[in-house]
């Protein structure tokens, strides 16, 4: 299974992407961990990265698609597939991962739209600041994260749609609901290719 996550900061993809993953044995490539981690370890990246990262911005195109093509790479000749979280977040992004993807057959197969309202949302990520992420911390952080998500990630979805491999959720509903919900329409997808 090669499949991306698509949703809101606070939608669940992190969430779903760690259980899926393990419920289908596929590695979890989520791009957010993987800058935090440059930050954490002070690398040179990190320190780069760091005061987008705690603005809210996103990190440019060409640095996140390095990241996260090796990290994909990786999982694919390790013989497992994906769940990716995070990426894309720009149509530039989405189709230069497609490129990139497609002549070694590694594109993704399903894209899963986490749907959930601002409100909600905003109410998740304010109530995990407490767990020490910076970008949660600050009200007008979260505010830039949905306004960029909204003007350059949610119009993204198009991409997926025209490819015949998009699958809308419900993210409003308890974790284990999301879950389910996203196993059976995955096989409710790959019964309907048969
Ligand atoms: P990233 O780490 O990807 O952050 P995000 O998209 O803002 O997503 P979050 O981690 O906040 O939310 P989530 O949807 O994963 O939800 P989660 O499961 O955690 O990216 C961070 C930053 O890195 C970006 O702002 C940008 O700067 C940079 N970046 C990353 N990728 C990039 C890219 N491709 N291009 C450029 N820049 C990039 O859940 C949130 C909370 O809700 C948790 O407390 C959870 O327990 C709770 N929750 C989850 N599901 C439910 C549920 N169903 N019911 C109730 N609570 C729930």
């Amino acid at each position: 299974m090669r499949l991306v996550l698509l949703g809101a900061p606070g939608s669940g993809k992190g969430t779903q992407g760690h259980l899926l993953a393990e419920r289908l044995g596929v590695r979890h490539v989520a791009s957010g961990e993987l800058l935090r981690a440059h930050v954490a370890a002070e690398s040179e990246l990190g320190v780069e990265i760091t005061a987008r990262l705690a603005r809210g911005d996103f990190v440019p195109d060409d640095v996140v698609l390095a990241i996260v093509c090796e990290a994909v790479t990786a999982a694919c000749e390790s013989g497992r597939g994906y769940i990716l979280d995070g990426f894309p977040r720009t149509r530039a992004q989405a189709e230069r991962a497609y490129e990139l993807a497609r002549p070694k057959g590694i594109e993704a197969e399903a894209a899963v739209y986490l749907a959930l309202a601002d409100d909600i949302a905003r109410r998740r990520l304010a109530s995990r600041a407490r767990a020490g992420r910076v970008d949660d911390a600050d009200g007008g952080v979260i505010e830039r994260r949905l306004e960029l998500f909204h003007a350059n990630t949610r119009p993204i979805l198009e991409f997926y749609e025209a490819r015949g491999i998009l699958v809308t959720v419900d993210a409003a509903e308890p974790v284990p609901v999301v879950t389910e919900t996203i196993i059976a329409a995955l096989e409710a997808t790959a019964g309907s290719d048969k």
